[in-house]
């Protein structure tokens, strides 16, 4: 099996040192992917920053080769499924490629739920992360309200090199429930797309198209 990748910055980088020997071709702005090229790879890794993907997305179409894009500022075309579709392709799109976060969506949804029947519980939702992040509160703190779909106070914190901690804590009265995430490494986002690449390689039930990371986990969840 052979996974190339496209940028090999911060996180593309990690992708390339964790394939080993399944590395097909490594693409930067020095040496930029071509058809020819990416058509000798099982599946293609793409980490290049939101405004470089104008420059790669056509060239990784047209290869239909299977791809993993962890690229974020970007608006993917809403003719990009029926393009990818064209050429038998399967691709895998996620702004957090972070395996145990969807594990994390799906206890948020159980929270949300049975939460109900709980005596007027209140909900909030912290986030810690190093000096130099700018947004604040992060993409994730709002991916998680979203999953809550609940009233929630949303409070950030910026220390030391912190790569990432959110908590969610449910309070009511009488009692207590904390759910916490902590990225340990930043590796961990190289290592889901990874996963991903492999299943879009090995899984022959998933289907031509775009799917995104968390209905690829569901899919594979549901099939074990
Ligand atoms: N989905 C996730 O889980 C996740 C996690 C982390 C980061 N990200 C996102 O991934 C993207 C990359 O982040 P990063 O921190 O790794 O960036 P980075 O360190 O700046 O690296 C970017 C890489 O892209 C390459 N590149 C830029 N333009 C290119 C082009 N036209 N053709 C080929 N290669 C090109 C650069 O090549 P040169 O070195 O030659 O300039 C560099 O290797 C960002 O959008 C970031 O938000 C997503």
């Amino acid at each position: 099996m052979k996974i190339s990748v496209i940028g090999t910055g911060k996180t593309g980088g990690r992708v390339v040192e964790l394939l080993g020997n399944d590395l097909g071709e490594a693409f930067d702005e020095g040496n930029p992917p071509t058809v020819e090229k990416l058509k000798k790879s099982d599946a293609v890794i793409i980490f290049v920053p939101g405004d470089a993907v104008p420059e790669v997305i056509d060239t990784v179409i047209e290869s239909g080769v299977p791809a993993a894009w962890g690229s974020t500022g970007y608006d993917w075309p809403e003719d990009l499924d029926s393009k990818v579709k064209a050429h038998h392709s399967k691709w895998v799109i996620a702004s957090n490629f972070s395996l145990g976060m969807n594990l994390i969506r799906k206890s948020i949804e159980v929270i949300s739920a049975g939460s109900e029947i709980l005596i007027d519980p209140e909900f909030h939702i912290h986030e810690v992360h190093h000096i130099h992040k700018k947004d604040a509160p992060s993409g994730t703190a709002l991916s998680w309200k979203e999953w809550l779909n609940r009233e929630a106070e949303v409070t950030s914190a910026r220390e030391g090199d912190v790569k990432g901690i959110h908590e969610l804590t449910l309070k009511t009265a009488t009692e207590e429930i904390t759910l916490k995430h902590k990225a340990l490494d930043r590796s961990l986002f190289a290592e889901g797309a990874i996963w991903a690449a492999k299943q879009l390689i090995n899984n022959s039930s998933i289907e031509t198209g775009i799917c995104t990371f968390g209905q690829l986990f569901d899919q594979v969840m549901e099939e074990q």
